[in-house]
């Protein structure tokens, strides 16, 4: 176990500009969110410490804890992006959206950094543009490989983009989803984004969004694979101390609300008005403000306590819950309210590799989807609500026979 579990520090200093870091938000105790664990295995269980602060100098929130990559990204990593047929066509989109504006010169080059199962890169590769996947995790990195995608199975970073600069020269291109905001040496890789990056290249990355974030209390988007909650403010402050500019910002849907970043070498693109527009939504709303921390911290305890009153209520009027989706947001939930096996049968879950084991922590047992119509519960409790509108169609059946889904984003309720 890590030492700080036991005694945090009340500051840390910031993975960015080296400012000081103040807590805002202390979630306890908790696993690694993507180690799902044999029921047979009785080796000792890593925790680390999940609290949240603030940079006051150059406003990034982050963790204050690390957790060492190692322990995330291995050959055993469970998290297959391609489970989702709404992120399968949202990275297609993203691709052709590549293919059709930056990816148009002579033999031009994308790079992706986490690729994955080759979800965005599967159509790079049908349109035959040259490519390569930086992806660290071999489970995931084998089938992007055996799709015949060009993956090297390594951690992008300074020395690792340097290399493939030489093999290759410059990048037109370098995308990463949900995964930029996964990596604390930051520098090391903004380092290899200026190695890489050809003169007029694009930077461009998609990450849950701070802002939304704090409107929805969406606080399950902490844990230890989120180092960083991005905003504009912070992402422009972090890549101008690389000779790089914020020229373009976009909202997402997907995920629970992200933005999509998009970054150019200093002066090279003109600056969108999107960029000034959220910039100034973010200082007008105070988003770095310490009083809508504090009221962030206030209400994600209001949350907890709310959804561990509701689960308590349906068990005690004899009622049964189930989970759906073992995701990795699901283990700070469970293990920040103290939720287990006492209340939450089982989740159901698409991914092979997660199934027949125990969620961190908490060591609620993993089953097929299939498992829920041979005995459903009166509710079910949806853990990949960013995932809601795809999994309730396809388990439409399960309300139709009265069953009812508990969401707590923004707060709980039932539905
Ligand atoms: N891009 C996919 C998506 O949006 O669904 C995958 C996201 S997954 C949450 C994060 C991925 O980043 C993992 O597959 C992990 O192995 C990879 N990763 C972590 N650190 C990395 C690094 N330094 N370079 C490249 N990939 C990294
Ligand atoms: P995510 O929220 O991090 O994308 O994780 C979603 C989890 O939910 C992942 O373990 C796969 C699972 N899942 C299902 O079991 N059924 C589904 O239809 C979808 C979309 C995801
Ligand atoms: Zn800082």
């Amino acid at each position: 176990m890590a030492a700080s579990a036991q005694s945090p520090p009340a500051t840390t200093r910031c993975r960015v500009c080296g400012g000081s870091v103040e807590r805002f938000l202390d979630l306890g105790r908790q696993p690694l969110s993507d180690v799902f664990r044999s029921p047979q295995d009785d080796t000792e269980e890593f925790f680390y410490r999940l609290h949240v602060g603030q940079c006051g100098s150059c406003s990034m929130v982050q963790l204050m804890e690390e957790v060492p990559r190692e322990r995330m990204f291995h050959a055993d990593y469970p998290y297959f992006s391609s489970g989702s047929s709404v992120m399968r066509e949202h990275f297609a989109g993203t691709a052709r959206g590549f293919l059709e504006t930056e990816l148009t010169g002579d033999d031009p080059l994308i790079v992706e950094i986490g690729s994955n199962d080759g979800v965005m890169l599967s159509t790079v590769r049908d349109a035959g543009v040259r490519h390569v996947g930086f992806e660290p995790s071999g489970s995931v990195a084998a089938v992007a490989r055996g799709a015949g995608i060009r993956v090297r199975e390594e951690f992008f970073e300074a020395t690792t983009a340097e290399a493939l600069r030489l093999e290759e020269g410059p990048a037109d291109v370098i995308f990463a989803a949900n995964t930029f905001c996964h990596i604390p040496y930051i520098d090391s890789v903004l380092k290899g984004v200026d190695a890489l990056l050809g003169p007029d290249g694009v930077f461009v990355f998609e990450d849950p969004y701070f802002g939304d974030i704090v409107s929805r209390t969406s606080f399950d988007q902490i844990y230890d694979e989120h180092f960083f909650l991005f905003s504009a403010t912070s992402v422009r402050a972090m890549v101008a101390r690389h000779g790089l500019e914020l020229v373009d910002v976009r909202r997402l849907p997907v995920h629970g609300g992200e933005v999509r970043y998009t970054i150019a070498r200093a002066g090279a693109r003109p600056v969108s008005d999107a960029v000034t527009a959220l910039i100034a939504e973010e200082e007008e709303r105070g988003l770095h403000s310490p009083e809508t921390l504090r009221a962030f911290a206030g209400s994600v305890a209001s949350v907890r306590n709310g959804l561990i009153a509701l689960l308590e209520r349906i068990v005690a009027e004899g009622g049964t819950v189930d989970a759906y989706g073992a995701t990795a947001k699901s283990a700070t939930v469970v293990n920040y309210a103290g939720l287990g096996p006492g209340l939450i049968r089982r989740v159901y879950d698409s991914t092979p590799a997660k199934q027949g084991m125990l969620t961190p922590g908490a060591h609620i047992p993993v089953v097929p989807p299939a498992a829920l119509r041979e005995d459903p519960p009166g509710h079910l409790l949806l853990f990949a609500w960013n995932h809601a509108e795809e999994i309730m169609e396809k388990e439409r059946w399960f309300r139709e026979q009265g069953g009812r889904w508990v969401l707590y984003v923004p707060e709980p309720h039932t539905v």
